[in-house]
């Protein structure tokens, strides 16, 4: 497991990170310029699916967001935070189009529809901006594993590039997420509902894509403990954010 707690992280307001995700703009990834290797049947076979499914759940038009965006930086009077999630938005759009070139190049279709991505779209909209924020960083966490995971598991050195390019890019996403939920007052509700969902979504992602994970040699043990390890750094980020005075009259 990745150490999130990085000091240049977790100091950052909304105008840091805006100029975070404005300087990691400059440094995209060509995946067309990749050097690969023809991969197996088989192997295709093996990540199919699962790279579909991220592919997909990794693209948002974001208007939902931004709506919710307006509204979270008025009541807690952060000027800056709709044009951070703006570049959030972008920034996850490109990592949607780096696995779909990846797929094309490899002679597989991109996915319409997934279930998991239904599941998850609309858990985040039936209880409001918090609701939402708290499940798309569950989503990240669950994404970091899964793409150490996938580096694992595949022999394309095109597909291993992009996946340590999105360990660099995931891993402050949580702690952007993070420091949005730490606004919130830190309830025992609101860590167990965190708890609950990443609980939840852990053992649906490892029972729809089990032969991935088995062939990635992940034990259902192993993911639930990755992912509940983010799951404690992100409280631990939260938790210090809600403690901060300048934020103690907005919780
Ligand atoms: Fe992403
Ligand atoms: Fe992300």
């Amino acid at each position: 497991m990745e150490n999130i707690r990085r000091r240049e992280w977790t100091d950052l307001d909304y105008a840091g990170w805006c100029e975070f995700f404005e300087e990691n703009d400059r440094h995209r990834l060509d995946v067309e310029a990749l050097d690969d290797v023809k991969i197996t049947g088989r192997e295709k076979r093996l990540l199919a699916s699962s790279v579909k499914a991220f592919c997909k759940g990794e693209h948002s038009e974001g208007s939902y967001l931004r709506h919710a965006a307006a509204g979270f930086a008025q009541r807690y009077k952060e000027v800056s935070y709709p044009d951070a999630i703006e570049l959030f938005i972008r920034e996850e759009n490109f990592h949607s189009a780096y696995l779909a070139v990846w797929l094309r190049r490899h002679k597989m279709t991109l996915a319409r529809h997934t279930v998991l991505d239904r599941i998850f779209r609309q858990l985040r909209r039936l209880f409001g901006f918090r609701s939402e924020q708290m499940i798309l960083v569950t989503a990240e966490m669950i994404a970091l594993t899964y793409y150490s995971a996938l580096a694992q598991a595949t022999t394309s050195p095109a597909l291993q590039r992009i996946c340590a390019q999105m360990l660099h890019d995931e891993l402050p996403h949580i702690v952007f997420q993070s420091y949005s939920i730490g606004h919130y007052r830190q309830t025992l509700f609101l860590r167990t509902y965190r708890r609950v969902m990443m609980e939840l979504t852990t053992q649906a992602v490892y029972l729809a894509y089990k032969p991935f994970f088995l062939k990635a040699g992940m034990s259902l043990a192993e993911f639930r403990a990755e992912n509940l390890g983010y799951l404690v750094q992100s409280q631990e980020i939260a938790g210090e954010v809600a403690g901060h005075e300048s934020l103690e009259g907005f919780v």
